[in-house]
């Protein structure tokens, strides 16, 4: 007999909701999102303070092997939510839309609709320039909770030439913050920033009302996340320059978690050399 993952931690603390993750934001509070893909990583997250809980369609590269997130389908996205829901009792539970799920609104509305349903998500995220607009409102008009993921967007690694990092040039610095807040206006509840300039993070942060969260997005966006492969130094080979590795000196995962968290509320991660 094998021991269940302690799914059941229950803590007097309130659940993370969208309005909490929008006041902590107004009173400066930082909050920290971490990545999970079963019920024992959740429950691991979730037992030691991460706010926000991601089953990222990284899956397809860090539990499935695949070299880029393309292959992931809306069943992964699906089994591995209802996997990680299990272990959770306070983090809010976003769910990665996959490539080419919401091609079209109708589209989007059915995967959204399996991921809330079946899935267990609180929120949804899509990657998305000002072009997801039609698709944003169709989601957020219909009650579901949408986080926009600009910046690197790693499903369209094909069109962007590699893992490279996004707005470093006026020209697209200006439209990325105008794509943040064409998806703002449409409705999204969050907006998420990956391999962004600190600089450009921070004009988007302060320039819109929802939660910015960064991943090699610099100090100052509202939140934080890793994939938690890479700051438990599971992740074989060379780590990304922006995440930093919090088993270093930690007892434990759970450590290294609690180490993460702090990092992140008194702004000493991401530090410089975790910045562009
Ligand atoms: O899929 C994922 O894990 C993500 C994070 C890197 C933000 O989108």
């Amino acid at each position: 007999m094998y021991p269940q993952p302690k799914t059941t931690t229950k803590t007097d603390a309130k659940p993370v909701t969208v309005a909490t993750l929008a006041r902590m934001k107004q009173q400066g509070e930082r909050f920290a999102c971490l990545t999970a893909y079963d019920a024992s990583f959740g429950a691991l997250l979730d037992a030691n303070g991460v706010e926000v809980i991601l089953v990222g369609d990284s899956l397809g590269m860090v539990v499935q092997g695949h070299p880029t997130t393309l292959p992931v389908t809306v069943a992964d996205m699906t089994y591995h939510a209802a996997c990680v829901v299990r272990g959770l009792s306070r983090a809010l539970l976003m769910v990665d839309m996959p490539f080419m799920s919401y091609a079209t609104p109708e589209r989007a509305l059915d995967s959204a609709t399996r991921f809330m349903q079946e899935g267990g998500a609180q929120m949804v995220k899509l990657e998305g320039a000002g072009n997801q607009r039609e698709v944003v409102e169709h989601l957020a008009s219909r009650g579901v909770p949408v986080c926009a993921h600009l910046g690197l967007r790693p499903q369209s690694v094909h069109k962007l030439g590699g893992f490279r990092v996004q707005g470093k040039d006026e020209e697209s610095a200006r439209e990325m913050l105008e794509d943040a807040q064409t998806l703002e206006a449409a409705g999204a509840d969050i907006i998420l920033l990956e391999l962004v300039p600190a600089s450009l993070a921070k004009r988007i942060t302060e320039a819109v009302a929802v939660p910015v969260i960064g991943i090699g997005a610099g100090p100052d966006c509202d939140g934080q996340i890793l994939v938690t492969y890479d700051m438990l130094d599971i992740t074989p080979g060379k780590r990304p320059k922006f995440a930093r590795n919090f088993m270093d000196g930690a007892r434990s995962p759970a450590d290294a978690v609690q180490r993460f968290v702090a990092a992140v509320k008194d702004r000493s991660y991401p530090a410089p050399e975790h910045s562009f």
